[in-house]
């Protein structure tokens, strides 16, 4: 992708990823962040169905990677990792990921779901603040550079019903 035409958003679907997309999302996770995902690691959730693409015909703008953990029917959600790519960012593609993978962890049964996020992140933290989440705790030096996480939570019966 050379440029980005806000006229083709429309041809975006939100889709589960599959094997062939995992090169695309592992040059977006190298671009993204700090402390990149091996393959490996996307490997491993390639079957998970809140693991998501927003794609346009096969390139890969961005993706969400979630899952849901047994609690005693209490289940946890977790979202892992999402990104878009820089110049697809500001149009929406974060915000539908999310909401998408939201959707998918409540129909696997979550009951709340939860994400660390660097307390530096200020698109993240305005985005995961707009849906709901809140920030339940804060966590020091979680990642490898010393910064400390936010653990966020979101009530998945109330975002629902709201
Ligand atoms: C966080 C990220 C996924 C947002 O993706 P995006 O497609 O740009 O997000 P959207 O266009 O859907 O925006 C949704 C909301 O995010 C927030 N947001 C997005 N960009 C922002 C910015 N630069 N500054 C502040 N808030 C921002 C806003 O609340 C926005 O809602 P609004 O458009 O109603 O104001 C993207 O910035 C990204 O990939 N960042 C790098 C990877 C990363 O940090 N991932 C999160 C790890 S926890």
């Amino acid at each position: 992708m050379t440029g980005f035409d806000d006229a083709r958003l429309d041809d975006v679907v939100v889709r589960r990823a599959d094997r062939a997309d995992l090169l695309d999302v592992l040059r977006i996770e190298r671009t993204c962040f700090d402390e990149p995902w091996p393959y490996s690691a996307f490997e491993l959730f390639v079957d998970e169905p809140a693991f998501l693409v927003a794609a346009r015909g096969n390139e890969v703008l961005g993706y969400v990677v979630a899952d849901v953990m047994p609690n005693h029917g209490n289940d946890i959600g977790h979202v892992k990792d999402l990104a878009v790519r820089p110049e697809a960012r500001g149009r929406g593609l974060g915000r539908h990921l999310l909401v998408s993978a939201l959707t998918r962890l409540v129909m696997a049964g979550a009951a709340v779901v939860k994400l660390e996020v660097r307390v530096s992140n200020e698109p993240a933290l305005d985005l995961y603040r707009s849906v709901g989440f809140q920030a339940a705790r804060r966590n020091p030096g979680y990642y490898s550079n010393g910064e400390d996480a936010y653990i966020m939570v979101l009530d998945l019966d109330e975002w629902k019903s709201g």
